[in-house]
């Protein structure tokens, strides 16, 4: 995204910059349990709270896209009975929660690979987006069997199938077309990328669309995140200096005139508006 980066924030490092895309690894629920003496499922309840906190302090923000890690392909390797808490507090968000989402004018999208999952969850996560799609508020995207690797293979299977059937030269691949066969193609990468419970990796986590995110990461466990941590992260990002790769803006009139760099691989919004 780059250029359309700094116009929708006023600039690289703007003080009062605030991030058009959050995204997030909700870390911590099962340590949050532990300390308690309840059981992990207890945490993923009580993480399910701080998703609603969050989805209304990031809207009461202006922020425009949140994106929350909420199951990964890698968390199949825990146990059954977890799992289909997981999926249980999935079919109760969108039983219960989208309702109120859609009145707040949030759209829902999800990512992820829909192969693998029940076909009443994959309609159920049709259902949300299809009702939520008109709303022009908060984009609220829910990482659900998601994992960053695959979502890159997947899209570069795609473009190897288009170079066998002679649609596509392999010179076009470059990074905008592998951006453009990501899950949510027009959504612009992530400003700001936060993490709970202090462990410091991606995990996975929108591997190619993190690029340039400004790493942010926070001390408490998940279930605690409320809209004061937010503001918190939102605030430590308004204090880092956006480069991408290029150098510090110098004050108006004094940087020499030079090309303008866009970090390479994310295609904007308006080059790929219209694209599913
Ligand atoms: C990581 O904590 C959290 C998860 C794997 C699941 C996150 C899910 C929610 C917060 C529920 C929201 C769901 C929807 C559908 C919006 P962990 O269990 O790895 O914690 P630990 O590292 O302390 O064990």
């Amino acid at each position: 995204m780059g250029q359309e980066a700094e116009n929708a924030h006023g600039g690289q490092g703007a003080p009062d910059a605030l991030p058009r895309h959050v995204a997030i690894i909700m870390d911590g629920n099962g340590r949050w349990a532990k300390a308690r003496g309840l059981p992990r499922t207890a945490g993923h309840k009580a993480g399910m709270e701080a998703v609603r906190r969050t989805v209304r302090a990031a809207d009461e923000l202006g922020i425009e896209f949140l994106t929350i890690y909420s199951f990964s392909s890698e968390n199949w390797s825990r146990p059954k009975a977890e799992i289909s808490y997981l999926f249980s507090l999935l079919r109760h968000f969108v039983h219960h929660d989208v309702a109120r989402m859609h009145q707040m004018g949030v759209r829902i999208r999800i990512i992820g690979e829909r192969k693998g999952l029940e076909p009443d969850i994959v309609r159920l996560l049709e259902d949300c987006e299809e009702l939520t799609r008109d709303n022009s508020g908060l984009t609220l995207i829910v990482a659900f069997n998601y994992g960053g690797r695959q979502e890159i293979a997947a899209a570069a299977r795609k473009l190897a199938a288009a170079v066998a059937v002679g649609r596509m030269k392999p010179e076009e691949i470059t990074p905008e077309a592998i951006c453009a066969h990501l899950y949510a193609p027009d959504v612009p990468d992530p400003d700001l990328f936060i993490r709970t419970s202090d462990e410091k990796r991606l995990s996975n986590f929108l591997l190619w669309q993190a690029a340039y995110a400004e790493l942010v990461f926070v001390p408490g466990f998940w279930p605690d995140f409320d809209a004061a941590a937010l503001r918190a992260a939102v605030q430590e990002y308004a204090r880092r200096e956006r480069r991408f790769g290029g150098l510090k803006a110098e004050p108006a009139g004094q940087a020499e005139p030079a090309r303008q760099a866009e970090p390479s691989g994310r295609t904007t919004r308006s080059k790929l508006a219209g694209r599913a």
